[in-house]
């Protein structure tokens, strides 16, 4: 699989000058973020709404819309306060335009297009997946493409060759189930909460990541490409078998065996693509970035084999605004009133 993937779109008016303002509301995370032009994060607002997505298992996308409505205006005051920068001495307004939840999308795209409209700002529409290659881009130590990158996250895991700063090429990406999505439902099947990634993080310290032998997808394929649903699917049948007392007792080993073979999966997809794409320099994103066994994997992989390695600090893996707005200077900017019509997309084009 081979596909050129930019934010925005191919004609406009040129890269927005000056700090961006931008808003991200893909999932449940209401963000907004101020960053300068040479990429220095001023504020970084990240309002979670997990708490309120915790007891459905996962996250509902109507109750998401609603807690974005009433928090966004919040979260931009706080962005634009806490980085000292009014919004008439912004550049350019941008947010998350797709892919996501599309009635999530609407509320920051919509608030970002209404501030650029009454500040007479350019809008800047940004993927969301080329936000969270972007969050490389940022801080003292960023990386510069070229640079091979493995984004896994709640809702998508790839493998991306980033050529240039505007966008990426696809070399490969998940078939069913994220990385991400994978430990999430994992998680709810041992009874721990939502998200569960970072719950099953901290218990796999615990616990025998050789104690369960899970299934590695896509191993001995040369395929790019990820898959996580068997592994779900033996999972399932381990606490089956188990029974809910030595499951509970268990849920350590469980944890460390499972995140294991989630971990394996994405080692084994990336070093195929070092191999395929001949890459000396690597980084990673997303939220699953945040997990600590793939983040010691990945320094041992690039120690091992003399990469260049940029891994993002863990609040710059998971959802924020500072990742689209470092996008965003890459992103041709929208002028009035041509934006007005710009919409949001759940999900990328086939
Ligand atoms: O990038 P992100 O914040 O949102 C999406 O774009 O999906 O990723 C969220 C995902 C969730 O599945 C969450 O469980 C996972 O990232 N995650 C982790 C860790 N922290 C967050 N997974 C494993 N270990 C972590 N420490
Ligand atoms: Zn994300």
């Amino acid at each position: 699989m081979e596909d050129r993937h930019r934010s925005g779109r191919r004609r406009g008016s040129g890269i927005a000058a000056g700090t961006i303002l931008a808003i991200e509301t893909s999932c449940d995370d209401t963000c907004a973020a101020v960053v300068t032009p040479r990429g220095e994060i001023l504020s970084n607002v990240i309002s979670s709404q997990a708490r309120f997505h915790e007891r459905y298992g996962g996250v509902v996308p109507e109750v998401a819309s609603r807690h974005h409505l009433e928090l966004v205006n919040a979260v931009v005051d706080e962005a634009l306060q806490s980085a000292r920068v009014s919004l008439a001495e912004t550049g350019a307004i941008a947010a998350t335009s797709g892919p996501g939840l599309i009635g999530a999308l609407l509320i920051g795209l919509s608030t970002a297009k209404a501030l650029a409209a009454a500040a007479g700002r350019p809008f800047v529409p940004v993927d969301h997946l080329h936000g969270h290659v972007a969050a490389n881009f940022l801080g003292e130590d960023a990386m510069d493409p070229p640079f091979l990158c493995l984004i896994a996250s709640g809702g998508h895991t790839l493998l991306a060759s980033v050529e240039e700063p505007s966008g990426y090429r696809l070399l490969g990406a998940t078939r069913d189930d994220a990385a991400g999505e994978a430990l999430d439902k994992a998680a709810r099947m041992m009874g721990m909460g939502y998200p569960g990634g970072a719950e099953i993080d901290r218990l796999a310290k615990q616990g025998d990541p050789g104690a369960f032998a899970f299934p590695v997808g896509m191993r001995g394929v040369e395929s790019l490409d990820f898959s996580f649903s068997g592994l779900k699917t033996a999972l399932v049948y381990t606490v089956r078998e188990l029974g809910p007392e030595q499951s509970a007792a268990r849920r350590a080993d469980l944890a460390a065996s499972f995140q294991r073979a989630v971990v394996d999966s994405l080692m084994l997809k990336l070093e195929q693509a070092l191999e395929h794409t001949g890459a000396r320099r690597l980084a990673i994103g997303g939220g699953v970035a945040a997990n600590s066994e793939l983040r010691a994997r990945v320094a041992a992989l690039s120690e091992a084999r003399g990469l260049e390695l940029q891994i993002p600090p863990p609040e710059l893996c998971t959802d924020n605004a500072a990742m689209i707005a470092s996008a965003a200077r890459y992103v041709e900017a929208v002028p009035y009133p041509e934006f007005l019509g710009f919409d949001a997309f759940a999900r990328v084009a086939a």
